[in-house]
């Protein structure tokens, strides 16, 4: 594994030495015992889009490392003037020993890897968001203790999570069904890869026939960064693409809830189902830091 540039590229060998070691890092960091593994080493952070989770945990993430972060806004950086991203890349590798990128485009961080000579992480484009996905996993995983026979049902967008999802869920062995709108599903190079996950993958315009007996419910914003000026026809498209308490009934009765975060209330999820879930949403947003940690130290340790 060189790059994190997104999941179908990581095997499920791959995905649990990830899990393994952010468990352990969770771990040491609870108890006090953490290590400086990446001492001294660099990581760049561009941002394209806005984060609060991502650039934080990563920043955090590498100073619990012994090591250092530089946030790299486009507005503040050469890129977002235009200065070519295999220049840019070039440039990087000469200074730092890691870079992580949030952007629309994901041929941008395909390009960047190319071109560089520095691991590369995906912090999310429009097509994945597999660092998110990762903790997704964590998550689970500490609450069910296994992922084989459970069934994940994401509700909403075809989007970059549910892009993702998608494939984390099939590749740990776990059923996935998928209930979007019509005209918002995810994308069809997925659906195709999924096909040889026979029996285990469900794509539907039903809510409650894609919810019935999930272990898991997920969702996320009807509308992503970038997409704001199509709020209005997506609020209409989206009705009815709610994780809410009928949808809660058809589940599992022990079912897990689970938002990559930031939630719109009354849009994607009820008030009182996020609320009731909020011990493992915000257990999935810690899991961002180890996660994140050990992917790092898998990729940029010495
Ligand atoms: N879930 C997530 O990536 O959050 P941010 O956009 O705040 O980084
Ligand atoms: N689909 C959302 C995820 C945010 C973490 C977006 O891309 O804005």
């Amino acid at each position: 594994m060189k790059h994190l540039l997104k999941l179908s590229d990581l095997s499920k060998d791959d995905i649990y030495h990830i899990l393994n070691l952010a468990d352990q890092l969770k771990y040491e960091r609870k108890n006090n015992i953490h290590k400086d593994y990446l001492k001294g080493k660099k990581l760049g952070m561009i941002f394209r889009k806005s984060s609060t989770r991502t650039r934080v945990s990563f920043e955090v993430g590498m100073y619990e490392l012994g090591g250092m972060a530089l946030f790299l806004s486009d507005r503040d950086i050469q890129l977002g003037r235009g200065e070519p991203v295999k220049d840019t890349a070039r440039v990087f590798s000469r200074y730092l020993d890691g870079v992580m990128i949030r952007t629309f485009d994901q041929a941008e961080v395909e390009e960047f890897a190319n071109s560089g000579s520095i691991p590369v992480i995906n912090a999310l484009t429009d097509y994945a968001h597999p660092c998110q996905v990762l903790a997704d996993l964590m998550t689970i995983r500490e609450y069910k203790g296994i992922f084989s026979g459970l069934k994940m049902c994401f509700i909403g967008d075809g989007n970059n999570m549910a892009n993702s999802l998608l494939v984390g869920a099939l590749t740990m062995g776990m059923k996935f069904s998928i209930a979007c709108p019509k005209g918002y599903q995810i994308t069809p190079e997925l659906v195709e890869w999924a096909k040889k996950y026979d029996g285990m993958f469900e794509m539907t315009d039903d809510v409650m026939q894609a919810a019935k007996d999930a272990d898991v419910l997920y969702t996320d914003v009807w509308a992503s960064m970038g997409q704001e000026e199509e709020k209005a026809i997506r609020e209409k498209a989206f009705a009815g693409f709610q994780v809410n308490a009928q949808v809660m009934s058809v589940a599992k009765k022990d079912a897990m809830v689970l938002h990559c975060l930031p939630a719109h209330r009354g849009e994607e999820i009820t008030e009182d189902v996020l609320e009731a879930h909020a011990q493992e949403i915000f257990d999935e947003a810690e899991n961002r830091l180890h996660v994140q940690k050990a992917v790092m130290v898998k990729l940029m340790r010495d």
